[in-house]
């Protein structure tokens, strides 16, 4: 793919539907009651990968990609059927973090993996509190990666009964080490089947679609500060979801209209909740030039239509529990900070080093290779703004987020820029270069 400069971005889009939201609404919707119907649905390869793995456990889920609706007819808490084959959630780590902590309370075994970058993620944090609540998990190879192979808990043949409170996980308090939304909401899901109360205090609050979807679809959930509760069951009813867009793939034009001269774009119906709202905050604070209108709120998310306009920028320190609430922002947000006048720091970012691709590692040597003066951290990056950036040849490393954040450099760096391996931003963002 070559991306050249060209003139400003103008006009009115939307971003397709929250991929951590589509998730959970698939997820949650199988655990149902009834029926749940999914409007604004991300039809992308991470959320399809979910779709797959509860149709191997026998939900019936009809999809019509032309109007992005997915129809979930729910089998209850205590209705999924044992996989003939392993689960596979090919890139998606919410599919297999998420989905573990559902295994985990099942009367079946199961194995669940991915593919190759998958298979190197960390798979420990979830296994120790897993583990903790009695939950029989483990790393096929020993390595805290997957494949994950789990046991039954429950030896009857028939599914658990919600009032058997025998041969079910124990509800604990886990302390978690890092803020992961991926952590939290694996335990709050294994605490449905749990029998007491399942509670997670984070170092600093992450994303928190999980227990606002879980207490729409019925679940008792208690959240405070950077401790969120759930209680065991008893069941969950199917519902109605409409998604929001997706702020992270807003993210994208955000920055292309910031720094590409004369550009003004309306991105509507964005979501806007505050464990996630941190890439409009930094650009705030940056000096950007973003309004946000008609603000809603539908089912615990809000969401607003965001106009944004080209912006003289200077440098910031982005650190502390800010980064949670923008951790998959962080490539396009260097991006950002080489448009801006002045040093940026990005401290306390050390998860970058195992999401999809390195990101510290991956997003220095590409912005590097474009011109820019960037220094990778233990932590982060420092950014001396103001330099040029040129074109150059950048490979994604089949990470749809670097895909993303190059194309948007290459649009106002000066020449031509080839990305490599441009397909993954099939991931998240189907039509990125389409709506581009
Ligand atoms: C996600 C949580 C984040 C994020 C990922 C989606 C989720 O991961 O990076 O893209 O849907 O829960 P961590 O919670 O592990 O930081």
């Amino acid at each position: 793919m070559i991306v050249k400069r060209k003139g400003p971005l103008k006009g009115t889009m939307t971003v397709p539907g929250d991929k951590s939201i589509s998730h959970r609404a698939i997820m949650l919707g199988a655990l149902s009651e009834g029926i749940t119907e999914v409007e604004n649905f991300l039809m992308g390869k991470d959320c399809i990968s979910t779709i797959s793995c509860f149709r191997q456990m026998g939900v019936s889920i009809d999809i019509d990609s032309v109007g992005n609706k997915v129809h979930i007819k729910g089998k209850g808490l205590y209705g999924l059927q044992s996989p003939n084959t392993p689960l596979d959630v090919g890139n998606s780590g919410t599919t297999i973090r998420l989905l573990s902590g559902i295994l985990c309370g099942q009367p079946f075994k199961s194995t669940i993996t991915g593919d190759s970058s998958i298979r190197t993620r960390p798979m420990g944090r979830i296994l120790t509190p897993l583990k903790q609540m009695g939950a029989d998990i483990a790393s096929e190879n020993n390595n805290f990666c997957a494949p994950l192979l789990i046991n039954s808990l429950n030896t009857a043949s028939s599914p658990m009964e919600s009032k058997d409170l025998t041969n079910r996980l124990k509800g604990i308090h886990y302390h978690s080490p890092v803020a992961s939304a991926q952590v939290k909401s694996c335990l709050l899901l294994a605490g449905l089947y749990a029998d007491s109360e399942t509670t997670v205090t984070e170092p600093a609050l992450s994303r928190n679609h999980t227990e606002l979807m879980l207490s729409e679809f019925g679940a008792t959930v208690t959240a405070a500060g950077n401790t969120s509760s759930v209680l065991p069951g008893p069941k969950l009813t199917g519902r109605r979801i409409n998604v929001p867009g997706d702020i992270s793939s807003a993210a994208y034009f955000i920055v292309a209209a910031l720094i590409v001269p004369n550009s003004e774009l309306l991105i509507k119906n964005v979501g806007i909740n505050p464990t996630r709202d941190g890439i409009i905050k930094v650009c705030r604070m940056m000096g950007a030039d973003i309004k946000l209108e008609n603000v809603k709120n539908k089912g615990g998310e809000t969401s607003a239509d965001i106009l944004v306009r080209h912006s003289n920028l200077k440098g910031v320190e982005i650190s502390g529990p800010i980064v949670p609430t923008l951790i998959d922002e962080i490539p396009i947000i260097a991006v950002l900070s080489c448009f801006a006048t002045g040093k940026t720091t990005i401290k306390d970012a050390e998860e970058l080093k195992v999401k999809e691709s390195n990101r510290i590692e991956i997003v220095v040597k590409n912005l590097s290779a474009m011109g820019a003066d960037i220094t990778a951290t233990d932590d982060g990056m420092i950014i001396n703004g103001g330099k040029p950036l040129h074109g150059a040849v950048v490979d994604s490393k089949m990470d749809h987020r670097i895909a993303m954040a190059f194309t948007i450099a290459a649009l106002a760096a000066e020449g031509e820029t080839q990305i490599l391996n441009p397909e993954c931003v099939n991931i998240s963002y189907p039509n990125f270069f389409t709506s581009l």
